[in-house]
């Protein structure tokens, strides 16, 4: 049956995954899934600041540029991640001074953003990415130890002088469902925009776990922010368990991944879903928590699982 992007097209949504450098360099099973199913991608770690700007100036762009050429050859569009950020920053940029930083920030934008502005590929953005903490108050990050919370709006002013056609978000986890986390989010983004900080758009990361339950009211979530005027979107879709996979689990897992995908067809202003990784071979989630995994469409001999036939069927509207 269709692909997922072909389905997802018909609904005016996009499909999109996260890939990584290696396997996309090196693994044709991974590339031909890659080019079949989605029509967005992400980079998972090309264009975070350490693989773009190691030190100060040196701008390397040969996984990101990989990622937008593998795009542009499957008719895929590109989600840029991610500009500003406390993870995955060189160590130069934390210990630069106020002056400094703001202005390291502003280059690192313009020269990242404005390598692809022309590029009708590229064109979104996280400008930034996890501003709250768990509480949902702004993170101390050294971001906001050394700029306050001002960074945040010159970040998104940055990007829009950088390319002002791109859609520029603001991303996060634990944001998916109503909460005191999303409402944090809900109340900067309002307010940024009444002061005229161009944020267009806002990426919920769903980083799920079936031990933890479904996020309480997505789809009311995603509808409040609409009705701010922005665009929302899934960028980071992935459901864990704990291991070893059963059936059970197998099958809690595809109602999670239908769930998100029903609740952003069923938003007008939500763009599409992105999964974090399409194939458990490959994925974020053991070496971060240990004893978990399986978390993604395809296992790790690039077999769907219930889990893709989740989206699949909600995509198609069956
Ligand atoms: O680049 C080094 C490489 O030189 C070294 O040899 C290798 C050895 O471990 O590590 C490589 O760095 C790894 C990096 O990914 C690039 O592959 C890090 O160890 C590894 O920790 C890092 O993990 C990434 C993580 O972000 C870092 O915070 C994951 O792949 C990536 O999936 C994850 O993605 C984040 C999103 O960007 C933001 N939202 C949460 C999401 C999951 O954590």
């Amino acid at each position: 049956s269709a692909p997922l992007r072909q389905h997802a097209a018909s609904r005016g949504k996009f499909v999109g995954a996260a890939l990584a450098a290696s396997p996309l360099a090196n693994e044709a099973a991974y590339r031909t899934i890659a080019a079949t199913e989605f029509n967005q991608v992400t980079a998972e770690n090309a264009m975070k600041w350490e693989a773009t700007e190691p030190s100060q100036g040196q701008f390397t762009f040969g996984g990101a540029d990989a990622l937008v050429n593998f795009a542009t050859q499957n008719d895929q569009q590109v989600h840029g991640h991610t500009l500003v950020w406390h993870s995955q920053t060189p160590g130069w940029v934390q210990s630069l001074g106020a002056t400094a930083m703001r202005s390291a920030m502003q280059n690192h934008i313009s020269q990242v953003v404005g390598r692809y502005a022309n590029n009708p590929a590229v064109v979104s953005w996280d400008v930034v990415n996890e501003v709250f903490d768990d509480n949902g108050n702004l993170r101390t990050s050294f971001w906001y130890n050394t700029l306050g919370q001002s960074y945040i709006a010159d970040a998104f002013r940055a990007a829009r002088a950088a390319d002002p056609d791109a859609r520029l978000c603001i991303n996060d986890y634990n944001v998916e469902g109503v909460n005191a986390k999303s409402t944090a989010m809900y109340d900067l983004v309002r307010s940024l925009r009444q002061q005229g900080v161009p944020v267009d758009c806002v990426g919920f990361q769903g980083h799920l776990a079936i031990q933890y339950g479904f996020p309480a009211q997505v789809r009311q979530n995603m509808q409040r922010f609409a009705d701010l005027g922005v665009q929302v979107r899934v960028t980071e879709l992935d459901v864990r368990m704990t291991l070893p996979r059963d059936t059970a689990k197998d099958a809690t897992q595809a109602t999670y991944y239908r769930d998100v995908v029903d609740a952003c067809l069923a938003v007008n202003a939500c763009a599409g879903v992105t999964v974090w990784g399409f194939t458990d071979k490959y994925s974020w989630v053991p070496e971060t928590f240990p004893g978990q995994g399986a978390a993604l469409l395809y296992d790790e001999s690039y077999q769907r699982k219930p889990a893709y036939t989740a989206v699949h069927d909600a995509l198609a509207g069956g």
